[in-house]
């Protein structure tokens, strides 16, 4: 079977507006969560992508009944903390790490065994960071050369522990405060630099005592959650493609709406605003616990920067198409201290550094980043290699281009943006899906 591509023409400009789906971070955890609550939980604009798709599925084979009335809507019977059941096959993650990660929190606290498999992407990707800390707590996990499969055998009993994480990972910071739920005593992880706070919010919305200060995250065992309702803010990680199109090529203001703006997830606003780029929130407002607005872009003329270290894992998705900013913007873009890009749906850092050299960007990977020097783009095939957001990058990069661009194996968009090329080309990208 031939793999889907875009073709995009180059030049042209973005206008109007445009409203992205949920939040993939938030809509893995909406399902999680609510699916070991007490009671039901409905959640509103849940991200059906492939990535959340796999949660759900995941629920759902160990027990917990998920309807899904309408788009973006979905019922979870939650079952109680104790209340799942032995899946009767492998859970298949597909692409998604996060489904992967914040799965092995949760079953390192049942009583039954369970194998988490994945696409051959999350099969090369890093699971002792997670399996290590969960084991100190007493999980007995097995991972596959510390990758998937990955193994947790039940019925083993947990303690809270005080870890500080090895990487800044919300992911795993995610996982170990899960397991904490089924732990005796309180469990504590120190992050070292700030990640995406989603799992204690949520914790929160349903009646579990979390605390927060000074980059130390707590709570005790044995909490119960209690049903709610939850409603997805926009995915600004979706956001950041047409926050980037509106920057190099809005024909007058371009609004994303219903972007969520919780701050341990705006770096990508600062970074671009560094660059120069005139980005305003509009209608500042709450979506249940998490913050949102629409965001009005105005075309702006980039320059390179020095990326502050502490903006990386707060931007930590959005590098592909910053790369993309960086390599029209006037002068000199570095990135440092960002190495966890190499461990992504792709090795993010020598892919774009590929494909950006491949459309005559002077770019230089490093261990840790890219160094860029802004220029200009020509037109011409770049590979993807399967991953969503190198794909979305490329496909903005176009508006940029002296030429059209072909980006190969595009199928993966569905896992975190599906519609992404229908909306693409409603604002204005002469953006077309063929195989
Ligand atoms: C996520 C955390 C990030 C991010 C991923 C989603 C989450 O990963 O890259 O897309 O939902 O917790 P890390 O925490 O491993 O950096």
């Amino acid at each position: 079977m031939n793999e889907p591509m875009y073709r995009v023409a180059h030049g042209g400009c973005v206008r109007g507006e445009v409203t992205v789906p949920g939040d993939k971070s938030v809509s893995h955890r909406s399902v999680l969560f609510g699916g070991i609550a007490e009671g039901t939980t409905e959640v509103d604009n849940f991200l059906e992508s492939e990535d959340c798709l796999a949660t759900l599925g995941a629920m759902r084979a160990m027990g917990v009944v998920i309807e899904r009335p309408s788009a973006g809507r979905v019922i979870v019977d939650g079952v109680g903390l104790h209340g799942l059941k032995k899946p009767s096959h492998a859970l298949d993650m597909g692409n998604a790490g996060t489904a992967m990660r914040l799965s092995m929190g949760l079953l390192a606290g049942q009583a039954f065994d369970a194998t988490l498999v994945g696409d051959p992407s999350l099969t090369r990707r890093p699971m002792e960071r997670a399996a290590t800390p969960l084991r100190l707590m007493g999980a007995r996990i097995d991972t596959t050369a510390g990758k998937p499969p990955v193994t947790i055998h039940g019925g083993a009993t947990l303690a809270g522990i005080d870890y500080r994480l090895e990487v800044a990972s919300a992911q795993v910071k995610s996982a170990i405060l899960i397991a904490g739920l089924y732990a005796h005593g309180r469990t504590t992880v120190t992050e070292p630099a700030v990640t995406r706070d989603h799992t204690e919010r949520m914790l929160r919305a349903f009646g579990v005592s979390v605390d927060s200060k000074d980059g130390r995250v707590s709570l005790e065992g044995g909490q119960t959650l209690k049903a709610t309702h939850l409603t997805v803010p926009g995915d600004i990680s979706s956001a950041a493609f047409f926050l980037v199109a509106g920057v190099l090529a809005a024909e007058g203001p371009f609004l994303v709406r219903n972007v969520g703006i919780n701050p341990t997830r705006t770096g990508i606003l600062d970074i671009l605003r560094l660059m120069g780029a005139d980005i305003r929130l509009k209608n500042e407002r709450l979506a249940g616990d998490e913050p949102v607005a629409d965001l009005e872009v105005h075309r702006s003329d980039l320059h390179g920067i020095d990326v502050p270290e502490h903006l990386v894992p707060l931007a930590i998705d959005e590098f592909p198409v910053l790369f993309v900013a960086a390599a029209v913007a006037k002068g000199t873009t570095r990135v440092t201290g960002a190495e966890e890009l190499r461990v992504k749906e792709s090795d993010r850092i020598a892919v774009m550094a590929e494909g950006l050299r491949h459309l005559g960007a002077d770019a230089t990977p490093t261990p840790d980043g890219m160094v860029i020097h802004g220029g200009h783009l020509h037109g011409g095939r770049v590979a993807s290699h399967g991953d969503h957001r190198i794909a979305m990058s490329f496909a903005v990069a176009a508006l940029r281009a002296s030429g059209d661009l072909t980006i190969s194996d595009v199928a993966n968009v569905a896992t975190s943006f599906p519609g992404f090329a229908a909306l693409a080309r409603g604002a204005g990208i002469a953006i077309e899906e063929s195989r």
